[in-house]
């Protein structure tokens, strides 16, 4: 897995790559989209997902708008029209907007042939540096896990939820590097399963020891005492909260009750430290989601679901924000973030 992207550009056909998310673990496909609508629709049914690749999957889509578009008289009007189609599909993770607006900036007064050649290089070196800082955030991380000991993640903050390597597991892969013994408990992470079907899928193919638990299992293990350390991805932070995958804040009033260290691994253009937890939509996802099972529907039609897709835990309960700059430590001060 180390060694795979999760999303790349195909300079034969001029189109995005991507390993469709959705199929594993039984699953290992690669597919070619070649249109931004396609793209827009892959985001939404989370075939590319996670906050860094959402970037990187942003900036491509741009690219992706800018290398498609024959006509020049049309071309500021597609890559606007693009542009907010690809900001459009999922509100939470800032990354996404991040991607597709630097990209933007680099086309920004050029004649349309000069434009996508910029877009292009615009977005293939946002998904090089997305690389590079996973792995510098991963060995500035690596220091604060034991050297024997069992980390608790959420969802899917590996390689798959960015160009690769990753961030929460991005500083397991590190740690391991620098000769530790960790295990993972990855929390199963209702109601898609990141964290059974692809972070699960990812360590064990990286042979990382990790266990599989229901999401509801983690404060029974903490209380037994077989957990020494919480890390999670985020898909923002602001100056008061770090978005991520529902079910983060659960595990950070455990782990505070608990006495167990929680962190968080983010790069920087996760970071959008002028905005505060109310500013923030958080994106609600269908509720079919949540009613099936099985090929069984498990929620009486007539019952409500709340289907949040990420909630937002307060500072307070974070011991440690881990970036490619280093690690932040409370009181949290976020001014030369981005
Ligand atoms: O809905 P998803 O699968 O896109 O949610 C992903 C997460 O919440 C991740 O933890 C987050 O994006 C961090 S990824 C490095």
């Amino acid at each position: 897995m180390t060694e795979d992207k999760t999303i790349w550009w195909n300079d034969e056909n001029s189109s995005v790559m991507l390993i469709d998310q959705t199929l594993l673990p039984t699953e290992y496909k690669v597919i070619e989209i070649t249109e931004v609508s396609r793209l827009a629709d892959a985001i939404r049914r989370l075939e590319v997902r996670g906050a860094p690749a959402l970037g990187v999957a942003g900036a491509f889509g741009v690219a992706l708008s800018a290398a498609r578009c024959v006509s020049d008289v049309e071309f500021d009007e597609t890559i606007a029209s693009d542009a907010a189609l690809l900001k459009s599909t999922r509100p939470t993770a800032v990354n996404l907007a991040w991607g597709v607006d630097k990209v933007l900036r680099s086309m920004e007064n050029l004649p349309p042939e000069m434009a996508r050649v910029m877009a292009l290089f615009a977005a293939k070196t946002i998904a090089e540096n997305d690389t590079k800082a996973c792995m510098l955030l991963g060995h500035n991380g690596a220091s604060l896990l034991p050297q024997i000991g069992t980390v608790l993640t959420h969802c899917n903050a590996g390689a798959l939820a960015c160009s690769s390597w990753g961030t929460a597991l991005g500083v397991i892969r590190s740690a391991k590097k620098m000769g530790k013994k960790i295990s993972v408990v990855s929390c199963e992470t209702r109601p898609l399963l990141q964290g059974s079907r692809l972070t699960a899928w990812e360590l064990a193919r990286d042979e990382i020891p990790v266990t599989t638990i229901v999401d509801s299992e983690a404060a029974f293990l903490m209380r037994q005492g077989k957990i020494d350390a919480v890390i999670v991805g985020a898909d923002r932070i602001t100056k008061d909260a770090v978005f991520n995958k529902i079910g983060t804040y659960m595990h950070a009033v455990c782990a505070k009750y608990h006495d167990i260290p929680f962190y968080v691994a983010a790069p920087v253009s996760t970071f959008d430290a002028a905005a505060s937890e109310s500013d923030i939509t958080i994106e609600q996802r269908d509720r079919t989601e949540v009613s099936g099972l099985f090929g069984r529907t498990t929620v009486p039609e007539n019952v409500p679901v709340i289907n949040y897709a990420f909630d937002a835990t307060p500072l307070d309960l974070v011991t440690a924000i881990i970036t490619e700059k280093g690690v932040l430590y409370p009181p949290y001060d976020f001014q030369d973030m981005k």
